[in-house]
């Protein structure tokens, strides 16, 4: 049995390969300047924004942001899965790919089983609506809800008949299968030790990744009963905070995705697909993460909210606004379309046709919802109103990116309430992020964002730079203030020093799957991608020194704070780490 892939030959793989041959053979590149460049395979363009870095073995698209590594083109491109790409690169360079025996069940090689039993119970119940004595029943419902055998044939919809043990039968035979088909959710333990069917008597709509694996499902009652809606839990291949239901049916029919729709219901993405409109996914009965919005955001720069037109969908409106304003950009644009009080997209649609969808009438941007939310309940004539108006204001544009969106933003909140945009920036920048935040008593000190701005300095620049980590052997004085940010970087500085040829591709395999994957993917964008950047490694040694020195600082408020409840749980460790390290003397 194949094991896990081990790091290093990751590593000496991208050493040997080159990301600009890789690309080349699919998307041809014209050199420019240091780069490469073509217009970008993963949107629509005239004018080539998609650059390659061969220095840095790198991608980034400047109009939709794609990015990533040679092994990332491959799984994006041709939609291979990690293990594909590293299969399709060792053969470019002829060597066999060493498996490590010791790690035989490494987490990778049990998530390939999850994948292909979900893909096997995902068959079972779609089987069973065209074959099962009683399936009668669920077909005439979804005919009555006027879904088509194409569409429900392209959603694999299912029926998982009556019975607490039909899949069991079927499927659990041995103590293992049984174990796994728990892992996946699909079946329920009892208090005895037994296990029985988590869907029975219900339509199933299975849930894909945007790879296309099946990852976990959906059921509806047919009729009135409760709970209307049962899902798979979490489990190692199903997070319900980062899949979008239809996401995989929508990229498979339309190529490039001009715009997506985010609805909150299976059918309302089923009912809007039956009218034709494909973009559409819907987040799992969840809000809207700000890794939804990511995911989504790197496929299309507009988005469409369209919830439901009761009082939850509103207040999930806002809430999608919240998370979407530290993302948006001026190339990326949000919009919320509201429905009449008891509509659904589904019924909407069905009322009022697919053109209602398309009604730009319909829909507010993003900047006119916030206003008009702000706005309520304010007499903006009086003072007093604009002054409240201001205040409340703030916090929320503090969220956004510095970008020519806030800016405007800003100006037309001085127009609202005709005070200077000067000011508000100044306001602005007097409101740290943890003030905004919800706990005012466990506020960050001024020193620790300090700390934390320049772990952020550091890491991007080791990113675009990583022979700058070899003079560093300070990383032991470093380890003396363990915040999450320090223990992060003095592991990257260790990773780099062990492989002083590293690129930044290979820095961001080597966290491939890692919590740290997003931010490090965000802050190597932070930077000017392609740029050489000017960082000596005098001024990087400076930058170490000021962080140990912001630390300390730190270290003495810290001291001073008499009550233990006011510290941040970060706080918190950092200072009993520095009690440890004998600093506090
Ligand atoms: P809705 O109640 O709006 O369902 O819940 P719907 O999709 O419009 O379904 P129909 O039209 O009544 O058949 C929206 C979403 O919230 C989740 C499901 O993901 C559902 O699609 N939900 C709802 C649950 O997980 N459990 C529930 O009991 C209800
Ligand atoms: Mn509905």
């Amino acid at each position: 049995m194949a094991g896990k892939i081990p790091q290093y030959f990751i590593d000496e793989l991208l050493a040997r390969i080159d990301i600009v041959d890789i690309v080349d053979a699919y998307v041809p590149l014209k050199k420019a300047g240091r780069n490469h460049q073509a217009c970008c395979p993963f949107h629509d363009e005239k004018t080539p924004s998609f650059t390659v870095s061969q220095q840095k073995q790198f991608y980034h698209c400047f109009g939709c942001s794609a990015n990533g590594t040679a092994i990332s083109f491959l799984m994006e491109y041709l939609h291979m899965n990690f293990i594909e790409a590293i299969e399709d690169l060792a053969s470019r360079v002829g060597v066999e790919i060493p498996r490590d025996a010791s790690q035989t069940l490494s987490t990778t090689n049990q998530s390939g089983e999850l994948y292909e039993l979900m893909e096997i119970v995902t068959g079972y119940y779609s089987k069973k609506l065209r074959n099962h004595p009683k399936a009668g029943s669920v077909i005439s419902y979804l005919k009555e809800r006027g879904i088509s055998g194409e569409i429900a044939a392209e959603y694999e919809l299912g029926f998982a008949p009556a019975g607490w043990n039909n899949l069991i039968t079927e499927l659990g035979g041995s103590d293992g299968s049984l174990k796994r088909l728990l892992k996946v959710g699909a079946i329920i333990e009892n208090e005895h030790g037994g296990y029985y069917d988590r869907f029975r008597d219900r339509l199933t709509f299975p849930i894909r990744d945007q790879r296309g694996r099946a990852i976990g499902m959906g059921g509806r009652v047919i009729g009135d009963d409760i709970p209307k809606y049962l899902n798979s839990p979490e489990t190692p291949i199903f997070h319900k905070g980062r899949e979008l239901y239809g996401l995989y049916q929508a990229r498979k029919v339309l190529k490039n995705l001009d715009s997506l729709y985010i609805v909150e219901g299976y059918m309302d993405v089923i009912a809007l697909a039956q009218f034709g409109i494909r973009n559409v996914v819907a987040s799992l009965g969840t809000a809207t993460t700000p890794e939804h919005l990511n995911k989504m955001f790197r496929l299309t720069g507009k988005l469409i909210f369209c919830f439901d037109g009761d009082q939850p969908g509103k207040k999930a409106a806002w809430r999608a606004l919240e998370n979407a304003l530290p993302l948006i950009r001026g190339d990326r644009q949000v919009y919320f379309m509201f429905l009449p009080e008891d509509e659904d997209p589904d019924t909407f649609i069905r009322r009022h046709g697919k053109e209602s969808f398309f009604d730009i009438n319909m829909r507010l941007p993003l900047s006119v919802f916030l206003f008009n939310t702000l706005h309520k309940n304010i007499d903006i004539k009086s003072l007093e109103g604009r002054s409240e108006m201001v205040s409340k204001a703030l916090p929320h544009l503090k969220k956004l990116p510095s970008d020519p969106y806030r800016d405007i933003l800003i100006q037309e909140l001085s127009k609202i309430t005709r005070y200077q945009a000067e000011d508000i920036k100044k306001r602005l920048l007097e409101l740290t992020p943890a003030a905004s935040s919800k706990a005012p008593l466990k506020k960050r000190t001024i020193e620790q964002n300090k700390g934390i701005e320049k772990v952020r300095w550091i890491v991007r620049s080791l990113l675009h730079k990583p022979s700058l980590a070899v003079e560093i052997d300070t990383t032991e004085s470093l380890k003396n203030f363990p915040s999450n940010g320090i223990i992060f970087l003095c592991e990257l500085i260790e990773f780099i020093q062990s492989r002083p040829n590293i690129t930044l591709g290979g820095i961001l395999e080597n966290w491939r799957g890692t919590k740290f994957e997003q931010r490090l993917q965000e802050l190597s964008l932070e930077e000017e991608v392609f740029n050489e950047i000017e960082v000596t490694s005098e001024v990087f040694l400076d930058a170490i020194k000021s962080l140990i020195k912001t630390n300390m600082k730190e270290f003495e408020l810290l001291k001073g704070i008499n009550s233990p409840s006011e510290l941040t749980d970060e706080q918190k460790s950092l200072y009993r780490g520095l009690q440890k390290s004998g600093l506090d003397s």
